[in-house]
């Protein structure tokens, strides 16, 4: 069982420090929250992570890998996969199209995209699409397989995002936002799925918006404010913690 570990982990903009020394780790199994106000850093970290990002400083390790400085496909090969704040699908492309393309953790696009064009005949089309159309089912999208996503609801893309990252089969997931705008059926359906993925030992990173949410799913969680950890520890622990709180609430006033 490993650990996502974040040692130190800063990024700086110019003249924001975006990120300042950030400690953080996510062990396999559980589901370990990340919450500040708008602007707190949390994509960044994100995006440090999984490489789109070069940091500033610190490290980042899996279990006994260090993968600060690794492309984000070796990330990718490393076991972590991440959702956007930003719905990331090929519109035009249909529900099993975009899970499909989460397969290929080990391929770049290109090979993907002769992959796509093979004939439906091939075996190894074939194959593929069975095993997307089992992962749909576990995210309860199997009928709308061969439906455009941008025809979707957003909950449903959502979970289309979701299904897509989990075909690379990861090790850790890290979700930005994952239940932004979405009503409570949608989310409470959500959250079903991310209990499921850390009761089959993965480590998740929940960043999210609603403290309740958070709060309700997470073991433990660390608590950003302009870049800096302002809190962490078990839900009950930082929701009373008045750091927190004046963070919050200076939030509420500036939005
Ligand atoms: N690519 C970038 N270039 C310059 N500044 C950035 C970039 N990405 C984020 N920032 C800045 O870094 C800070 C943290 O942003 P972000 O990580 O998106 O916060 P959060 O996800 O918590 O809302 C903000 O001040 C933002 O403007
Ligand atoms: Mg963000």
């Amino acid at each position: 069982m490993s650990t996502l570990k974040l040692t130190n982990l800063s990024k700086r903009f110019g003249g924001v420090v975006a990120s300042d020394d950030v400690n953080l780790s996510v062990p396999a199994g559980e589901i370990i929250g990340l919450i500040g106000p708008n602007g707190a850093g949390k994509t960044t970290i994100v995006n440090m992570i999984t490489g789109m990002l070069p940091v500033s400083g610190g490290q980042i390790h899996v279990g006994d890998a260090d993968i600060t400085h690794a492309p984000a496909h070796e990330i990718s090969r490393a076991g972590l996969a991440r959702t956007f704040q930003n719905i990331r699908l090929l519109g035009e492309a249909t529900v099993l199209e975009n899970v499909m393309i989460g397969f290929h953790r080990h391929e770049t696009s290109s090979t993907l995209a002769a992959l796509l064009s093979l004939p439906a005949a091939s075996s190894e089309t074939a194959s593929l699409r069975e095993r997307t159309l089992a992962l749909l089912a576990e995210f309860d999208l199997q009928d709308f397989a061969d439906y455009p996503a941008s025809g979707l609801s957003y909950g449903h893309q959502r979970k289309v995002e979701m299904a897509r990252a989990m075909a690379a089969e990861p090790d850790f997931v890290l979700l930005d936002e994952p239940i932004a705008g979405m009503n409570d059926v949608e989310s409470d359906a959500l959250a079903e799925i991310f209990q499921r993925l850390a009761a089959n030992g993965k480590g998740v990173l929940l960043i999210e918006h609603n403290v309740r949410f958070v709060a309700k799913m997470c073991s433990y969680i660390y608590v950003l404010d302009g870049g800096r950890l302002i809190s962490e520890g078990t839900p009950d622990d930082v929701l009373k913690d008045p750091a927190v709180i004046s963070a919050y609430l200076g939030d509420q006033h500036h939005a």
